[in-house]
C-alpha cells in the first residue's frame, strides 16, 4: 500500500525528543512556547512560513471560520492560522508520529482549544459534508496518487462559499526527476503531476481555480539564501534538517537541482466551488 510507505517515509522515531532538545539548546522553554518559535521546524514546505503567509493571505480568512488543513504535518500552518487569524483549525495527517507531535506542540503553545488533529487519510476524510469554511493543503498532493478522490473529498467537506488553497510541488518539465527528495525517497511514493492536470481533476471535483501562481523563482531564491546562511554559520540547531533525518542535505540538494532544472515548481492554486 503506498499510504503505508508514505507514512513510513515521514516517520522518524524520536522527532518530539529532538525538537524539544533543540529548543532547549537555543534557550527556548518547551513548556511555554510561542507558536512562532517553532516556525523553523514545523513548516515542511518550500519557503516555510513565508510561503504559508503568501498562500493563506489569499483565502479571505476572518475570526471564527472553520478551517481544514489537509496533510497538516507537525501543525505549523494550523497553529499559524489559529493564532494570527483567530480561526478554528482541524488538521488531518496520515503519519501517526506527526499527529502526536503536532498535538504536543500545540498544547505546549497554548492553542489546544483552537486546533485539533486527526490521524487519517485525505482521500477518506472523517468529516461531515460542508463542515469547513476553508481548506488548505501544503505540499501533500505529491504523495497522493488518487488526486481525483482527494479533491472530491475536499469539495464534499467545504461549504458552498468555501475556499480551498493548495500549494504543491508540481511537474513543469520533462527532464527526469531524481531522488531522494524531501517528500519521497524513491519514485514509488511520488505522484507529481502538471498544473493543467490539477486543474482538470479539481474541475471534475467541482472546484474551479480562481488564482494560480508558479512559485519556482521564489523557491530558488529561498534556497539560495538558505545555502548562504548554512555556508556562513552551519546547519540550524532548530530546522527541517531534524525532520528530514540523516539524508536531509542530500534530499534538499536534489530537490534544488530538480527545481533549478525547471522539472518541478511549487505552485499555488486558490479554488472555489464551481
Ligand atoms: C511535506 S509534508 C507537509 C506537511 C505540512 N502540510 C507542512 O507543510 O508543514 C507532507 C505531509 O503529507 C502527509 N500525507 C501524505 N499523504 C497523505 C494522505 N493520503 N492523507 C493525509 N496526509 C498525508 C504526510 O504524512 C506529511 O505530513
Amino acid at each position: 500500500m503506498s499510504e503505508e510507505s508514505v507514512a513510513q517515509h515521514y516517520s522518524h522515531g524520536a522527532l518530539e525528543e529532538q525538537i524539544l532538545g533543540a529548543l532547549l539548546t537555543i534557550g527556548v522553554d518547551p513548556e511555554h512556547l510561542e507558536p512562532d518559535q517553532l516556525a523553523p521546524v514545523d513548516e515542511f514546505h518550500i519557503g516555510g512560513r513565508i510561503a504559508t503567509v503568501a498562500l493563506v493571505d489569499q483565502m479571505d480568512l476572518y475570526p471564527g471560520l472553520r478551517v481544514l488543513d489537509v496533510g497538516s504535518g507537525l501543525g505549523g500552518t494550523a497553529r499559524y492560522l489559529a493564532q494570527n487569524h483567530q480561526v478554528r483549525v482541524t488538521g488531518i495527517d496520515l503519519t501517526e508520529e506527526y499527529v502526536q507531535v503536532a498535538r504536543s506542540l500545540t498544547h505546549r503553545a497554548g492553542l489546544a482549544e483552537q486546533v485539533r488533529f486527526h490521524q487519517g487519510n485525505a482521500t477518506a476524510l472523517p468529516f461531515d459534508d460542508h463542515s469547513f469554511d476553508r481548506a488548505c493543503m501544503l505540499h501533500v498532493g505529491m504523495n497522493i496518487a488518487d488526486k481525483q478522490t482527494l479533491f472530491a473529498e475536499v469539495r464534499r467537506v467545504l461549504t458552498e462559499d468555501g475556499t480551498f488553497g493548495l500549494y504543491d510541488v508540481m511537474r513543469t518539465g520533462t527532464a527526469e526527476i531524481t531522488y531522494p527528495v524531501p517528500w519521497a525517497s524513491t519514485p514509488a511514493t511520488s505522484f507529481l503531476t502538471e498544473p493543467a492536470h490539477y486543474r482538470e481533476l479539481l474541475a471534475k471535483a467541482g472546484l474551479s481555480v480562481a488564482v494560480e501562481r508558479d512559485r519556482r523563482d521564489f523557491g530558488v531564491a529561498f534556497f539560495r539564501q538558505l545555502r548562504a546562511r548554512i555556508a556562513d554559520s552551519g546547519p540550524p540547531t532548530l530546522g527541517l534538517n531534524i525532520v528530514m533525518g540523516q539524508d536531509a542535505s542530500a534530499k534538499v540538494a536534489i530537490m534544488i537541482d530538480n527545481l533549478e532544472r525547471a522539472s518541478i515548481a511549487p505552485t499555488e492554486m486558490i479554488c472555489q466551488p464551481a
